[in-house]
């Protein structure tokens, strides 16, 4: 539904975008995430046909973006980072405005305006102005101009950004609900985001792509080994806890360190793998202890995308590059 095959963009001597390629099928929800300046507006900008491409190919809803851009444009929607308003049209008469421009005949317009209204939950502020709006709702009006034409393909740049912790969850869950009907890729440096919205995930650094995968995949795929966190009230109690929690099969490596309201706290490493909580558990439950809590310490989503995204230097032959004219 969105491909994208070998895709270069340089300005001057920056590439913005080096050889990416991965595909979004249909209905899907794609997170592209990667720090600042890794390059996800710019791949955002070719595929909404906003920017040129040096090199590669693209295709949104089986049409080409540079052979056949308005085609490709009538069946995608774009949330630009800053959503493009206009400060002094109400939010009514914008979303008409876009109607027009995105080629909804007008006896459809009112209709098509209201429908977007209503699922991106702006008809309170219908009336207000634009630059008179918050961030969220600024944010949300952005988006049902995205969704006005009702567009196969949604290209989102950080719909989220900005947001208090109610919008995040509330565009969240438009987003997940926009997806089924719509093929979706949203930017975001927000790790949680991508783990809570998406079903795959790029990890773009300096323009590259640096991991596709599943959320799942990409915590379980760095995983040398899984750790356990497990409070204990060691009152009255002696210390063979320790011990015995590392007896348990599959278990690597124990180390117990107090705490300041005397309570003691096990970091329990074991195999990758192996589910070891309930034994732990047993074992210092039989030593007399306390068991307060016992948390599974997976590697999380930050963990991975800093190791990805923190590693080298671009190779020396392709910063040698020869530069394209196209900017
Ligand atoms: N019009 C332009 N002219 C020159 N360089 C540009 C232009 N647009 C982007 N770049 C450069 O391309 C690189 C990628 O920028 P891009 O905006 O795509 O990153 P991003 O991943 O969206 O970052 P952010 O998270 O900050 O939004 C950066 O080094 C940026 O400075
Ligand atoms: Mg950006």
């Amino acid at each position: 539904m969105i491909e994208v095959q070998h895709v270069t963009k340089r300005y001057g001597p920056v590439t913005a975008v080096d050889d990416v390629s991965f595909r979004v099928d249909s209905g899907q929800i794609l997170g592209f995430l990667g720090p600042n300046g890794a390059g996800k507006t710019t791949t955002m900008r070719i595929l909404t046909g906003c920017a040129s491409a040096t090199e590669g190919q693209a295709f949104v809803a089986g049409y080409d973006v540079f052979e056949e851009p308005v085609e490709a444009k009538r069946r995608t929607g774009y949330l630009p980072e800053t959503p493009p308003l206009y400060p002094d049209m109400t939010v009514r008469e914008y979303l008409a405005f876009a109607a027009r421009i995105n080629g909804i005949r007008s006896v459809a317009q009112r209709e098509r305006v209201a429908a977007a209204m209503a699922r991106t939950n702006v008809e309170d502020v219908a009336d207000r102005h634009c630059g008179k709006l918050s961030k969220g709702y600024r944010q949300r009006v952005g988006l049902a101009q995205a969704i006005l034409h009702n567009p196969d393909v949604l290209i989102l740049d950080e719909p989220t950004a900005g947001l208090d912790p109610k919008q995040i969850i509330e565009t969240r869950e438009l987003i997940k609900e926009l997806a089924g009907d719509h093929t979706i890729i949203l930017s975001t440096h927000i790790l949680p985001e991508v783990a809570q919205t998406c079903e795959r995930v790029v990890i773009i650094n300096k323009g590259r792509v640096v991991a596709v995968d599943t959320p799942e995949n990409l915590t379980g795929r760095l995983r040398g080994s899984e750790t356990i966190r497990v409070q204990l009230d060691p009152r009255g109690a002696d210390e063979t806890a320790v011990v015995q929690a590392a007896t348990v099969p599959n278990v690597s490596n124990v180390t117990a360190t107090p705490t300041q309201d005397g309570l003691v706290t096990l970091e329990v490493q074991c195999e990758k793998g192996a589910d070891v909580r309930s034994e732990v558990a047993r074992a210092v439950i039989t030593s007399g202890w306390g068991l307060l809590e016992l948390t599974s310490m997976r590697m999380s989503l930050e963990d991975i995308f800093l190791e990805l995204t923190t590693s080298e230097e671009p190779r020396e032959e392709d910063a040698e590059a020869p530069e394209a004219t196209d900017a």
